[in-house]
C-alpha cells in the first residue's frame, strides 16, 4: 500500500482519556476522518489514537501489545541523545554536511516521529518537515506543540522547525516550494531495526502509514530539488535506494548508514560564463 495524505487506516479510531477531552477528541476525529469511540473495543479496532491530558498517543489494540507510541522530543530519551549523541560529530550531522557548511537548510521529506529533524534543528539547521500520513502528522504536531511550550526548546521550535502535511513527491515537484541545501530521506524499510523500542514504533508506524514503496521516486525528486546534497538513511546492510545515480559516499551510523548524494547545481545556460 502506498500511504496517502488521507487517513484510510482500517480499524483505527479516536478516543478521549477523560470526559473533558471529548470535544478536542471529536475535532481531531473529524479532521482525520476517523470514528470517535467512547469505549474502545479491542475486538473491533487494530489501533487507537488516544487523547490524554499530557499528549496524543497511538495504541496498538492486540492483546499483549507494547505500550503506546507518541512523539517525545523533550523527554529523557531525546535529551540523552542530544547530550550524548556526539553533537556536530555524529554521523547524521556529518551526513548533512554540518562541518563544511555551518547551518544548512534542510527539508526532512519523511518526517515520521521527528527525531532526526529535531536533532538537526538542535544543531542549528532550519528544518522543514514533510509528513504524508495524517495520523503521524497529528502525533508530530502534538509533540512539536509540547516542545514549543517547553522553555528549553521553545525558541528553537519557533525559529527553526516547520511541519507540513503532504506528499513530498508532489511538494518537491512544485516550482514554488522553497528549495533547501539538503533534502533528507528516511523511508520505511521492512524489519529494519533491531532494538525492541524501535521495532514497536516501526510496527505501529507501518500499521498507520503503510510501507514506502515509492521511495525511489522520492529520491529522484529530492535530487532534482536539493541545492547541495541528498542524504538517505538506510539500514546498515541494505543496498542503496535504486535511483538515477549511486551515492557519492556513505557514512556508517550505529544501526544505520547514511548515503550521501552530492548535487552539482547546473546553472541555466543564460546565466553561465
Ligand atoms: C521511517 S519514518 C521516518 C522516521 C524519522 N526520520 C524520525 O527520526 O522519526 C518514515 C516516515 O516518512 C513518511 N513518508 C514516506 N514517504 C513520504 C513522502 N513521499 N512524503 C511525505 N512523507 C513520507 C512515512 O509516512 C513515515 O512516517
Amino acid at each position: 500500500m502506498i500511504n496517502q495524505t488521507t487517513t484510510a487506516v482500517p480499524g483505527l479510531a479516536v478516543a478521549a482519556a477523560t470526559p473533558e477531552l471529548a470535544e478536542p477528541a471529536r475535532i481531531l476525529a473529524n479532521r482525520l476522518g476517523l470514528t470517535l469511540v467512547e469505549t474502545p473495543d479491542p475486538n473491533q479496532l487494530s489501533a487507537l489514537l488516544l487523547l490524554t491530558e499530557r499528549r496524543l498517543e497511538l495504541h496498538q489494540m492486540a492483546a499483549g501489545a507494547p505500550g503506546p507510541v507518541y512523539v517525545e522530543l523533550i523527554g529523557e530519551t531525546m535529551g540523552y541523545r542530544l547530550r550524548h549523541g556526539g553533537g556536530g560529530k555524529q554521523a547524521l550531522a556529518r551526513a548533512v554536511g554540518l562541518k563544511g557548511h555551518p547551518r544548512p537548510t534542510v527539508i526532512d521529506a519523511t518526517a515520521g516521529l521527528g527525531r532526526d529533524a529535531f536533532i538537526l534543528a538542535s544543531l542549528g539547521c532550519r528544518v522543514r518537515m514533510i509528513e504524508r500520513s495524517p495520523v503521524i502528522h497529528a502525533l508530530l504536531a502534538d509533540g512539536l506543540n509540547r516542545a514549543a511550550a517547553d522553555p528549553a526548546s521553545a525558541l528553537m521550535v519557533s525559529q527553526r522547525i516547520r511541519l507540513l502535511l503532504g506528499n513530498a513527491i508532489d511538494l518537491l515537484a512544485q516550482p514554488t516550494f522553497p528549495a533547501a541545501e539538503v533534502v533528507y530521506l528516511d523511508p520505511m524499510f521492512p524489519g529494519r531495526e533491531k532494538s525492541a523500542l524501535v521495532k514497536k514504533e516501526m510496527r505501529l508506524l507501518r500499521l498507520v502509514a503503510g510501507e514506502d514503496p515509492d521511495a525511489e521516486l522520492l529520491l529522484a525528486r529530492a535530487l532534482a530539488r536539493a541545492q547541495s546534497r541528498v542524504v538517505v538513511k538506510r539500514p546498515r546492510i541494505a543496498p542503496p535506494l535504486s535511483g538515477p545515480v549511486r551515492p557519492n559516499y556513505s557514512l556508517p551510523g550505529k544501526s544505520s548508514r547514511f548515503d550521501i548524494y552530492l548535487v552539482r547545481m547546473v546553472r541555466p545556460v543564460d546565466q553561465a560564463g
